[in-house]
């Protein structure tokens, strides 16, 4: 199955695919261990600094050989890409199935333009990009500060932008921003089911992503999957956070060992157990 029938039968059936982002090799294998516990696929997910830790061809190596290794549907996605050229990079490397263009950081003309020259280089070789117009400006980590409510509204996703967007860009699925913030944070801000189910209506034929899922209580991710019907559900910081606190407590449990890989398998474990945890919520256990 494509990542396009994977989202088509998650929108039918009420689900959504994790995509988690790839920080490391012990996160990597925790991804598909999880999904392999959960008989769930899974896309796992590569930023731009992910993307320079690893080198772009060895990504495309590692999962292809999870694919075989764990023998679950493993989807790649290319995550939060400010540049053109990093999208048609990956399109030109083979083995992802979604690049994400993220122009939010340019105006609105400008974003379509360079969204437009992704679409077409990826839908030539069949895979599918997902488009961003609203800037999720805070950092995958885990924030002192409070957010202010006021302002973030403002950057919430407005739906008949969203529709000339779409219309306009040919993109697949849209990073759909309301209430949904990059990080974990001392009050995490509720989502704005109103306002996804006014997006939802708006652009009807676009898969939606939620990004920013960190943090956010798992009542209100089902009801936006549920509501909103969407297909993708993204997570970093927990996975950073499940890892820092598993490698910490492994360090100081084994003051005197200093081969890394004897640790790697209770930090694995505790990642892979937030993974299905997720699983559960997004409601993709079971569908393989
Ligand atoms: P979190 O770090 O809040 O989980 O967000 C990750 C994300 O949306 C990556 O695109």
């Amino acid at each position: 199955m494509t990542a396009r029938d994977w989202f088509d039968r998650a929108q039918k059936e009420g689900f959504a695919i994790g995509a988690f982002n790839v920080d490391n090799m012990d996160i990597f294998k925790a991804v598909c261990l999880a999904g392999k516990n959960k008989k769930s696929s899974v896309m796992l997910e590569f930023s731009q600094g992910e993307v320079s830790y690893f080198g772009l061809k060895n990504i495309v190596d590692l999962t292809v050989n999870a694919r075989q290794e764990y023998g679950i549907p493993i989807l790649l996605n290319l995550d939060h890409a400010k540049s053109a050229e990093d999208c048609i990079a990956a399109v030109e490397q083979a083995g992802f199935d979604d690049v994400h263009f993220d122009g939010s950081d340019l105006p609105f003309e400008k974003n379509v333009e360079e969204t437009k020259k992704v679409v077409e280089n990826a839908h030539k070789k069949g895979l599918l990009v997902e488009g961003e117009i609203d800037k999720i400006s805070t950092l995958s980590e885990v924030h002192n500060e409070e957010i202010d409510l006021e302002l973030l509204k403002k950057s919430y996703t407005d739906p008949t932008k969203a529709a000339k967007f779409v219309k306009e860009t040919g993109v697949d699925i849209l990073a759909a921003v309301f209430g949904n913030v990059h990080g974990i944070f001392p009050v995490q801000p509720d989502l704005d089911i109103d306002l996804l189910s006014k997006i939802r209506e708006a652009v009807p034929s676009c898969f939606l992503s939620l990004h920013g899922s960190s943090g956010i209580p798992a009542d209100q991710v089902k009801t936006a999957i549920n509501v909103g019907k969407i297909v993708k559900v993204n997570l970093n910081t927990e996975l950073r956070v499940a890892y820092r606190e598993a490698i910490g407590e492994e360090l100081s449990e084994n003051p005197e060992e200093y081969a890394s890989y004897k640790l790697a398998s209770d930090v694995i474990l505790a990642v892979a157990a937030v993974v299905e945890n997720k699983i559960d919520v997004f409601g993709s256990a079971g569908k393989i």
